[in-house]
C-alpha cells in the first residue's frame, strides 16, 4: 500500500483516483501522519502531495520530519517536493517566479522517474515557490527554464517533482506515476477489481459476524451494488434488503431493481408506501405542512419525505422484530464521500473515517462501498451481475420526482414582477440577430431558500448556428437581474410574451404521471443516441406553464455536464446534443404525453443554477 499525505492541495484526491488507475491500493492521510504510524501500518512507499502553503511559513501545514529517514521510496509532488527539499537541508526560493499552466520541461533521461520518455515533455505547474538549492546529495533531473522541475537522491529513494503528474494535462503523469510505482518502489499492481472484491467480502463477514444486514434499495447504483455484494458475502437469509416505493419513481424504475435483483438471487422486500407519503405531514416552527400531495414548499416536500422515509423504514424492520443493536444497516457510501470530509480536516487530529462509524436507530453502520470511486461501483456491479441499464442508470435525487415538480397554486407575481420582465426584454434586445422573445414565467425555482423566477427565451429563426451566443446570454441574464437564476429556452415554435396563468399543480398523480412519461421518453432517447454515458445527469422537470393552452403543462429538460457534481454547464446543441435528438424529444414527449404544452431546454450553468430546479 501507498500513502498520500495530504498537504491541502484538491490534487490529492486525484493522486488516489490515479494510483487506483493503476492498481495500486494507497489511503490519503493528514500531512502530520508521522513515520512511526506510517510503519506500523507497513506502507511500502509514499506521496507527499501538493498545497498551498509555504515551506517557512508559520502556518505551514505541521509535518513528521523523519519520514524522509525511514528508508521508504517517497515521490513529493510540487510541495510535497519542496518540503522533501527543505526538510534534506536544502533551500526553497519563495513566490520569486510564479508559474500556472502546461510548459514543457526538460528531463534527464537517465532518471529511473523519466525511464521510457523523451527528453522533453508537456506537463501542468502551478506554483509561487520553487526549489533552489538540492539538499544534499540530491541532483537536479528536470527544469522548466530557470526553475527546477525535478530532484531524485536516487540512493535514497527519494524524488520530487515540481508539476503535477496526476492531472490529464500532464502528458505523461501516468508513465511518471508508473515509474515511481513499479520502477522505483518496485510495487506490483495487483490490486485488482478481483482482488478488491474479495478483500470487502472477507471484510463484510469479518465485520458482522452472524449479525443481520439491513440495506435500503433506493433504485439507484450504489445500493443495488451494495446489495448484491452483501449478498455474496453473507447470502440470502441474514441480508434483509427493503425498497419503499414512495411514489415518485421514474417509470418502473421499483419493479427494475426488485427484478435485477431477485435474478441474481437477492430477495428484496418491496414496499408500496405512496398512499403513506402521499399523506404524510411534517412539522416546522410549530406549524403543521400541508400533506405532501398538496404541499408547494420544496423545503417542506424534502423534509416529509425524508420523515417518513425513516418512520417507514423503522415501522418495518419492527414487523420484522429485529432490534437495532442486532443489526448492521449498510450504506453505499463512496470513497470520494469520505474524502471530502476527510481532506477537510486534513491538519486537525480527527480521525473522519473512524467518527463515520456510528450507531443508528436501525443498527450499526457498515460501508462495504467505502473504497471505491462511482466508476468503479459500476464496474463491480457488472462483475456481480447486475445488468447493463441499471449500473449505468444516472444519479436520482432520493426524493425522487417530487422535487423535479415545480408545484405551484397560483402564479408568483410579486411587486418586482413587471419590473424584471421588461428588464429581461432589454438583455434580450441588445442581441437582435437571435430574434429572441422573452417571458418571465410566473414561477419560482430555487433550492427552497433563494427563491427566483424562471426565464423563458424562444425565437422565430432556429438558433442552431447561434446556441453558442445563447448560452452566453444566459450566463449574463443571472449577472444583471438578480431575481432571475435560470434560463430555458423554448423548442418550437415562438411563444407569446410573459404568460401569466399557471396551471395549479402539486404532487398528484396525473402530474407524476405526466413528468413520469416525458423522463421516460428522455431516457429511451438518450439511450437510443448513446448519451446516457456522456452526459453525467439529465433532471426532466415538469412546470406548471401552458405558454397559453389551458389546463398544460410544460417539461423541462436539463442536459447537464459535469465531472465533480459540484459545477457543471448545459450540454450544447449540435455540439452535445444532436438537432435531431432534440427534434425527435420534442415530437415525440408532445405527441404521447397529455397536456404537455412546450418542451424547454435548460440552458443555465452551475453555478448560479442548480442541478435540480428546486
Ligand atoms: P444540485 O441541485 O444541488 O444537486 O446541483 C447536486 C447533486 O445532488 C443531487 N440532489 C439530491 N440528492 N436528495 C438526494 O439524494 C436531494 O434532496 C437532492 N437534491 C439534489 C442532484 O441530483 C445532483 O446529482
Amino acid at each position: 500500500r501507498v500513502a498520500i499525505l495530504d498537504a491541502g492541495a484538491q490534487y490529492g484526491k486525484v493522486i488516489d483516483r490515479r494510483l487506483r488507475e493503476l492498481k495500486v491500493e494507497c489511503e490519503l492521510l493528514p500531512l502530520h501522519t508521522s513515520a512511526e504510524d506510517l510503519r506500523r501500518d507497513g506502507y511500502a512507499a509514499l506521496v507527499v502531495s501538493g498545497g498551498g502553503a509555504s515551506v517557512y511559513a508559520d502556518d505551514a501545514p505541521k509535518y513528521d520530519p523523519k519520514i524522509f529517514e525511514m528508508g521508504l521510496p517517497i515521490l513529493g509532488v510540487c510541495y510535497g517536493m519542496q518540503l522533501m527539499n527543505y526538510s534534506c537541508g536544502g533551500t526553497v526560493e519563495r513566490g520569486a517566479k510564479r508559474e500556472d499552466g502546461v510548459f514543457d520541461v526538460q528531463v534527464e533521461e537517465g532518471s529511473t522517474l523519466f525511464e521510457g520518455l523523451g527528453s522533453s515533455t508537456k506537463v501542468l505547474l502551478t506554483h509561487g515557490d520553487s526549489v533552489d538549492k538540492p539538499a544534499d546529495g540530491f541532483r537536479i533531473v528536470g527544469r522548466s527554464g530557470q526553475i527546477v522541475a525535478a530532484i531524485e537522491c536516487a540512493e535514497r529513494r527519494l524524488y520530487g517533482v515540481q508539476f503535477h503528474p496526476e492531472v490529464d494535462l500532464s502528458v505523461d503523469g501516468n508513465a511518471i506515476l508508473s515509474n515511481f510505482l513499479f520502477k522505483v518502489a518496485k510495487l506490483s499492481g495487483s490490486y485488482t477489481m478481483e482482488s478488491r472484491q474479495e478483500a470487502a467480502i472477507e471484510e463484510i463477514r469479518a465485520t458482522v459476524g452472524d449479525k443481520k444486514v439491513l440495506v435500503l434499495v433506493s433504485g439507484g447504483v450504489d445500493s443495488s451494488v451494495c446489495a448484491a455484494l452483501l449478498h455474496k458475502a453473507i447470502g440470502p437469509e441474514r441480508l434483509i434488503a427493503l425498497h419503499i416505493d414512495h411514489g415518485f419513481m421514474r417509470h418502473e424504475e421499483s419493479s427494475g431493481v426488485v427484478k435485477a435483483l431477485a435474478a441474481l438471487g437477492v430477495p428484496i422486500d418491496a414496499l408500496d408506501a405512496t398512499k403513506d407519503f402521499a399523506e404524510a405531514v411534517t412539522e416546522v416552527n410549530g406549524k403543521t405542512s400541508l400533506p405532501l400531495a398538496t404541499e408547494c414548499a420544496p423545503e417542506l416536500k424534502r423534509k416529509i419525505i425524508g420523515d417518513t422515509f425513516m418512520r417507514v423504514t423503522q415501522a418495518m424492520v419492527e414487523k420484522k422484530g429485529l432490534k437495532a443493536e442486532d443489526v448492521y444497516l449498510a450504506q453505499g457510501t463512496l470513497r470520494p464521500d469520505l474524502i471530502e470530509s476527510a481532506s477537510t480536516l486534513v491538519s486537525s487530529n480527527a480521525n473522519v473515517i473512524k467518527t463515520h462509524h456510528n450507531d443508528t436507530q436501525l443498527g450499526r453502520i457498515i460501508e462495504p462501498l467505502k473504497d471505491y470511486h462511482k466508476d468503479e461501483v459500476r464496474e463491480l456491479g457488472i462483475e456481480l451481475g447486475l445488468p447493463a441499464p441499471l449500473v449505468w442508470r444516472q444519479p436520482f435525487p432520493g426524493p425522487g420526482l417530487a422535487i423535479r415538480t415545480l408545484c405551484a397554486t397560483e402564479p408568483y407575481l410579486t411587486e418586482e414582477y413587471d419590473r424584471s420582465s421588461a428588464a429581461l426584454a432589454a438583455e434580450c434586445a441588445r442581441h437582435p440577430e437571435l430574434r429572441l422573445t422573452s417571458a418571465l414565467l410566473p414561477v419560482r425555482t430555487g433550492d427552497g431558500r433563494s427563491y427566483s423566477y424562471l426565464a423563458a427565451l424562444s425565437s422565430d429563426a432556429p438558433p442552431d448556428e447561434q446556441w453558442e451566443a445563447l448560452f452566453t446570454l444566459a450566463q449574463e441574464i443571472p449577472c444583471h437581474l438578480h431575481d432571475v437564476n435560470r434560463i430555458v429556452y423554448v423548442l418550437g415554435e415562438k411563444i407569446a410574451a410573459a404568460p401569466k396563468a399557471i396551471t395549479p399543480t402539486t404532487l398528484t398523480r396525473d402530474a407524476l404521471d405526466q413528468l413520469r412519461a416525458a423522463d421516460h421518453i428522455v431516457t429511451q432517447t438518450l439511450t437510443k443516441y448513446n448519451l446516457l454515458r456522456s452526459l453525467a445527469q439529465v433532471p426532466v422537470v415538469l412546470f406548471p406553464v401552458g405558454f397559453g393552452v389551458e389546463g398544460a403543462r410544460s417539461i423541462g429538460i436539463r442536459a447537464f455536464i459535469t465531472r465533480d457534481f459540484m459545477t457543471g454547464k448545459p450540454a450544447l446543441p449540435g455540439r452535445d446534443l444532436p438537432l435531431e435528438m432534440l427534434v425527435e424529444l420534442q415530437r415525440r414527449i408532445l405527441a404521447e404525453v397529455p397536456g404537455i404544452a412546450r418542451i424547454a431546454l435548460d440552458i443555465t450553468s452551475k453555478p448560479p443554477a442548480t442541478t435540480e430546479w428546486e
